[in-house]
């Protein structure tokens, strides 16, 4: 018989399809089914389902679950809502999401380091007004976050001839990218910084660490990308920050609540560039093929992949 697993999802019912239609071509041997469509006794067989923002009541009608395979990369939801269920949880990690990661990172931090936010203010006035050239290597772009995204971005941006340096909870050796760990290895991070990129988890660790106290360490008009998790940034002291001129852009592409609001005063603030959560879109090309052969390892081999550590958030 082949192994039933189920798709359990809180996303358009287009977009599951398509997933289910890549899946079942890369595990031909595997009956992947939509949660909705399992009969009471075939949801008490599934040892594995393959998740997308899964509602956390549907889980649990799964009582033999080992582990769950989540298409996306962050689950700091899923390590909310379930880590109290006795099931593993996998997370995406995929080198082509990484490498898109890091070509926006690329852009986002050209986009600063040429200034384009200010020759756009200049051109809505009429101003003829150029501003002094800086090498890419007298940029310091400092990374909170050295993992799987952050790790390829960082190369990516040395490569471009900028000065790197990177923020993680265990200390990296990476060539030519000074690392750094700790508290007291923030504190040294974010006074050299010229610009921030957050790709950092969402964690109880990481929730609103970029607040009032966290800006104050930087030097005067440093800018900040966030392209990890909206709630890691407290909003109103980035409003403060920006309005003081203690940081001078910000490019958010993650928001507390998506879509944000309409009422939100960050889509108006002339110091915010706004993204609607685009940094890096999971390919379901790659993701999938990723998800079949972790399956397959697993069924084959009885090799689990890296399982999301609940304690730590991440
Ligand atoms: P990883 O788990 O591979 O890396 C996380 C990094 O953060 C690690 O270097 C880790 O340190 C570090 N870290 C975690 N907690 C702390 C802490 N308390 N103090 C210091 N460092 C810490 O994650 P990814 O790189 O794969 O993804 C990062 C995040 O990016 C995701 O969680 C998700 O939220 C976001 N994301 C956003 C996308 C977008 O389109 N905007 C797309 C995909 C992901 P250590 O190495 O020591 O463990
Ligand atoms: C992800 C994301 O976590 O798109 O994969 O943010």
């Amino acid at each position: 018989m082949r192994p039933l697993i189920p798709f359990v999802h809180q996303i358009d019912t287009q977009e599951a399809n398509v997933w289910l239609a890549a899946l079942e071509i890369l595990l031909p041997h595997c009956d992947i089914r939509l949660f909705s469509q399992l009969s009471e006794q075939e949801r008490a067989q599934a040892s594995i389902a393959i998740v997308a923002n899964p509602r956390p009541d549907e889980l649990t009608q799964l009582p033999s679950l080992k582990w769950v395979h989540s298409v996306w990369a962050g689950v700091e939801r899923m390590v909310a809502e379930l880590s109290e269920l006795p099931f593993d949880i996998v997370r995406l990690v995929d080198p082509n999401l990484a490498e898109t990661m890091s070509e926006a990172v690329l852009a986002w931090v050209m986009y600063l380091h040429r200034d384009m936010p200010r020759y756009k203010a200049q051109q809505a006035t009429a101003t003829w007004q150029p501003r002094p050239y800086i090498e890419p290597v007298e940029r310091r772009i400092a990374f909170l976050g050295l993992g799987e995204l952050g790790q390829k971005s960082a190369q990516r941006l040395r490569q471009n001839g900028f000065s790197v340096s990177g923020w993680s909870r265990s200390l990296k050796n990476m060539d030519a990218i000074q690392c750094y760990a700790g508290e007291p290895g923030l504190t040294e991070l974010l006074a050299q910084a010229d610009i921030i990129v957050n790709l950092l988890p969402l964690t109880q660790d990481t929730k609103g660490l970029l607040n009032s106290d966290f800006f104050k360490q930087l030097k005067s008009g440093a800018c900040v990308i966030n392209f990890g998790r909206g709630a890691t940034i407290i909003e109103a002291d980035l409003i403060a920050a920006l309005d003081a001129g203690q940081v001078s852009h910000a490019v958010l592409d993650v928001f507390e609540q998506e879509p944000l609001e309409t009422s939100s005063e960050l889509w108006s603030h002339p110091g915010i560039t706004l993204l609607p959560h685009i940094s890096a879109q999971t390919s379901i090309e790659s993701a999938s093929r990723i998800v079949a052969s972790n399956i397959d390892n697993y069924l084959d081999n009885g090799l689990m992949p890296q399982v999301v550590d609940k304690k730590r958030g991440y």
